[in-house]
């Protein structure tokens, strides 16, 4: 007997769903683990290959393992021709999210084991989706300015590869590892609003590529995974702003977000937010640009603001220093968030693989809440439905 429980409009915040062994956030203390290791550790020390394959498979692979996956991806990287000849049909203007998210189903189309319901055919499917996204975000950027997509150059490392084929110029070492840090930072975050996402769609037993599509829809949205490419937005309105303080103050006063600020489970600054404001300040040392100084401004007027209004735990997320970043790197606005896309995808794909293929005592159910009604209810059992002659000239004259 299932106990009715009521958290409408909550946004099912503090309900707990399913159980997870994949990733595991602190959000009072401001921790973020992957599989039982601190993100902290793995930006420092490993590769967003390891961390894909520790997503995925739920320990850290050895040399042998490491190689063998890296060589699979690498292997996995081209688009299929038919993708590229669509993409040259599509409107010029069309965002990256949406390419990004209509190019799932086609990739689909090719995959020989997309009604493979084994495990390993899963895992099969994860490693291409991980390989492709970045191929399909360069592709796109080429194709809208009239350009040839490049072909994957099977020598360079995954962050390295996505920058060449969207570039054209082999990126130094360094700018590489920074684009590999940003994506074991945001690879994933347990039941966050795209994972979520993936594993409602693949709790019905639709395929993996029919989850990471809504996976891609529900991270373009500007309160989650959209917010980067709205703080670029707000530091290039800020870029001439003198007075940024009682730019943000009046802001608020118009009951306007300070994006890239809050978060709906850290209570303190989000330990990503950390790492990528140290990124931000060596990238601006680098490359002599000042977006770092002016996030710290609005972070600074903004922690002072929220204080002043009671809500000291509004702080800097994910996304608040991750735009300066990606910006220093070259990144136009529109492509951080398929950025975040891009890496996500090995944190979505887990999740997918766990949610069907949970042991027995952890399986999840097919997600089905309900609603209250709230709309039209004529009598017991609901309008009587009157022909078209017989109603009037409009139907709310019926209703009201
Ligand atoms: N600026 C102004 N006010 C804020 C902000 C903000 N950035 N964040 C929260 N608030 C206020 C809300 O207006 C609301 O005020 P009210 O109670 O007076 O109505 C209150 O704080 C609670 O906000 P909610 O949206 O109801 O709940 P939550 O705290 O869970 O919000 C959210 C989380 C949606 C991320 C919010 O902080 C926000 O909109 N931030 C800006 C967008 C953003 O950066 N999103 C990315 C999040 S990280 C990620 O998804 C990758």
């Amino acid at each position: 007997m299932v106990q009715v429980v009521n958290v409408k409009n909550t946004g099912l915040r503090g309900v707990t769903v399913a159980d997870t062994k994949i990733s595991f956030i602190d959000g009072e203390k401001g921790v973020l683990i992957y599989r039982g290791y601190r993100i902290e550790e793995l930006a420092e020390h490993s590769t967003f290959m390891e961390v894909a394959y520790l997503l995925l498979h739920g320990s850290l692979p050895g040399r042998k393992e490491i190689e063998e996956f890296e060589k699979q991806v690498r292997e996995a990287r081209g688009l299929p021709e038919y993708m590229c000849e669509s993409f040259r049909k599509w409107p010029k203007d069309a965002k990256p999210m949406d390419v990004l998210q209509a190019s799932v189903p086609l990739l689909a189309m090719s995959d020989p084991d997309l009604f493979n319901e084994g495990r390993d055919a899963n895992v099969r499917m994860a490693l291409r989706l991980i390989a492709r996204l970045p191929a399909v975000a360069a592709a796109w950027q080429r194709i809208r300015n009239g350009l040839e997509p490049l072909p994957p150059d099977r020598a360079l490392s995954h962050a390295a590869n996505f920058l060449w084929q969207l570039h054209g110029k082999k990126p130094d070492e360094e700018a590489a590892r920074y684009l590999d840090i940003c994506l074991i930072l945001h690879a994933d975050h347990t039941f966050n609003a795209s994972t979520f996402a993936c594993r409602e769609v693949v709790s019905t037993r639709a395929h993996m590529y029919a989850g990471v599509a809504a996976g891609i829809g529900a991270l373009s949205g500007s309160l989650h995974g959209g917010a980067n490419a709205e703080v670029m937005k707000m530091l290039l309105e800020l870029e001439a702003e003198k007075d940024v303080p009682g730019w943000v103050s009046a802001r608020l006063e118009k009951g306007e977000r300070i994006m890239g600020m809050g978060h709906a489970v850290y209570k303190t600054m989000d330990p990503r937010a950390k790492y990528l404001k140290q990124m931000a300040k060596r990238l601006g040392e680098k490359t002599g640009k000042k977006w770092q100084d002016l996030s710290s401004q609005v972070e600074k007027a903004g922690l002072e603001e929220f204080r002043r209004r009671g809500k000291p735990e509004i702080q800097p997320n994910v996304d608040f220093y991750s735009a300066p970043v990606y910006h220093m790197m070259g990144i136009p606005r529109d492509l951080m968030t398929p950025i975040f896309a891009i890496s996500r995808v090995s944190g979505w794909c887990s999740h997918i693989i766990e949610e069907k293929f949970a042991e027995a005592q952890e399986k999840p159910a097919l997600y089905r809440p309900q609603a209250e009604y709230v709309g039209n209810y004529c009598g017991l059992m609901g309008c009587e439905y009157e022909p078209m002659q017989q109603r009037g000239q409009q139907a709310s004259e019926i209703f009201g």
